[in-house]
């Protein structure tokens, strides 16, 4: 009931408290949880820079529509996903894993992605999802509310953070105590959006 509760109360906040600091013991906690989330293949691609420096809150925040959220969060993290990590000593995603696991998946891992930078790209972004939506739903059961966020310029953002190559950003996520109201949420009924068996 706890996770339902959290995913009932997270909302896409607008407005953040911008005096509150969020603690250091609080940050690890919530990065050593969201770690959890699943990967595909266990390849763990995200890389996630933490920005911190409040001029370089103010610069990313004019590439992106001026949005209050990027300089008054606590805490703003941009999601990148290392494209390349699929074949950066894979070995080390399986070491826990019996061998024959090990013999099995490997092989299947390099062949699923050599070759293919739309698969490894995809697969990189459906992992960033997923750490995304674990890293709010943590930070709504330790008290803080988020927004995921994509509206920014991306090739600016990119240069802000020097972005290496082979990396790309997934989207931004702001954590922090909301401030204010939000209009009523809205969702079209499950009905309309599901199908049993096929389209
Ligand atoms: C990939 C993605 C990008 C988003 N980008 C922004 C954004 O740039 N700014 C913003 O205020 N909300 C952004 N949102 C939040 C959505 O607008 C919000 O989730 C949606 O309107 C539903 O509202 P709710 O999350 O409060 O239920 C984004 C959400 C997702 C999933």
């Amino acid at each position: 009931m706890e996770v339902i509760a959290a995913v009932k109360n997270r909302r896409a906040v607008k407005s953040f408290d911008p005096h509150h600091k969020m603690s250091e013991e609080t940050r690890r906690l919530l990065w050593e949880t969201s770690i959890l989330a699943p990967s595909a293949y266990n390849i763990q691609h995200w890389r996630i820079v933490d920005v911190r420096d409040s001029a370089q809150r103010a610069a990313i925040r004019e590439v992106a529509w001026g949005q209050a959220q990027v300089t008054d969060a606590s805490a703003l993290y941009v999601l990148c996903a290392d494209l390349n990590a699929w074949q950066e000593e894979p070995q080390r995603y399986w070491a826990t894993a019996p061998q024959p696991v090990q013999d099995f998946l490997l092989p299947k891992l390099d062949a699923y992605y050599r070759g293919k930078p739309v698969v490894a790209r995809d697969e990189a972004m459906r992992t960033l999802g997923i750490l995304g939506m674990t890293l709010m739903l943590v930070a709504q059961d330790l008290g803080y509310d988020s927004c995921p966020m994509d509206g920014f310029d991306f090739d600016a953002v990119a240069k802000i953070i020097r972005l290496p190559d082979d990396f790309a950003i997934g989207y931004m996520l702001a954590i922090g105590k909301g401030t204010g109201s939000l209009w009523p949420r809205n969702r079209e009924p499950v009905e309309k959006r599901m199908h049993i068996d096929h389209f």
